[in-house]
């Protein structure tokens, strides 16, 4: 292991880094909320732009600045100079129609869909399942696997999560005095998301969070 340097030109920012730790964590650590779903490369949403230096991807090859590197995958190799670093503006989440198990349909209206390669959780109104979407077509966004839950033309809220998203805490559901856990072990991030995704239904309930003790 050797100690580095990371700056990030656009934030003025300068952090010693690792270089067998990849670059999206290293952010992380220092408390920058980076945009961040797949990690594994493919979504796209931590994509900055590398201005010198040299770094080694996952799969072995080496990039050199100016590139377009996915920080996920990136493991510097020298000091790095970075900027368009993606911080989380705001959560994502979408209202869809559920049209078959494996595809859900945007409303129409100009929105930014989610993107190719998202680790997503589709919000059903008793349950929550994880997904991944595989393609968008139009308003239509095609899920790697077919949901177990739901009826086509069903309507659902879908969110995008970070790959490592497991926590301490809970989401769970009250109506009409019954409670029901819809989520459990996740982050406080992702559980604040699924709440205020769910809080937009109109069926009377209320949804809470929890912490889970250990053990
Ligand atoms: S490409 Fe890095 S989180 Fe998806």
């Amino acid at each position: 292991m050797s100690t580095l340097r990371l700056s990030i030109i656009d934030a003025a920012l300068s952090l010693p880094i690792r270089d067998d730790i990849n670059l999206l964590e290293q952010c992380l650590s220092a408390n920058l909320a980076v945009a961040r779903s797949c990690r594994n490369g493919n979504c796209g949403r931590c994509d900055s732009t590398l201005l010198k230096g040299r770094v080694q991807l996952r799969n072995g090859l080496h990039v050199e600045g100016p590139a377009t590197i996915a920080l996920c995958i990136s493991h510097a190799q020298s000091d790095v100079q970075i900027s368009q670093l993606p911080l989380v503006k705001s959560p994502s989440h979408w209202r869809c129609q559920l049209q078959s198990p494996a595809q859900l349909r945007l409303p129409a209206g100009r929105q930014i869909p989610p993107r190719k390669g998202d680790i997503c959780a589709i919000l059903f109104e008793n349950a929550v399942e994880l997904n991944e979407v595989a393609d968008i077509s139009g308003r239509d966004i095609h899920l790697l696997s077919a949901c177990t839950n739901s009826p086509a033309n069903h309507s659902v809220s879908l969110i995008t999560i970070d790959r490592d998203h497991q926590g301490l805490y809970a989401l769970w559901r009250e109506h009409q005095h019954q409670r029901q856990t819809l989520w459990t072990h996740i982050n406080h991030a992702t559980a604040v998301i699924a709440q205020a995704a769910y809080q937009q239904n109109t069926d009377g309930a209320h949804y809470h969070i929890e912490h889970i003790q250990k053990g």
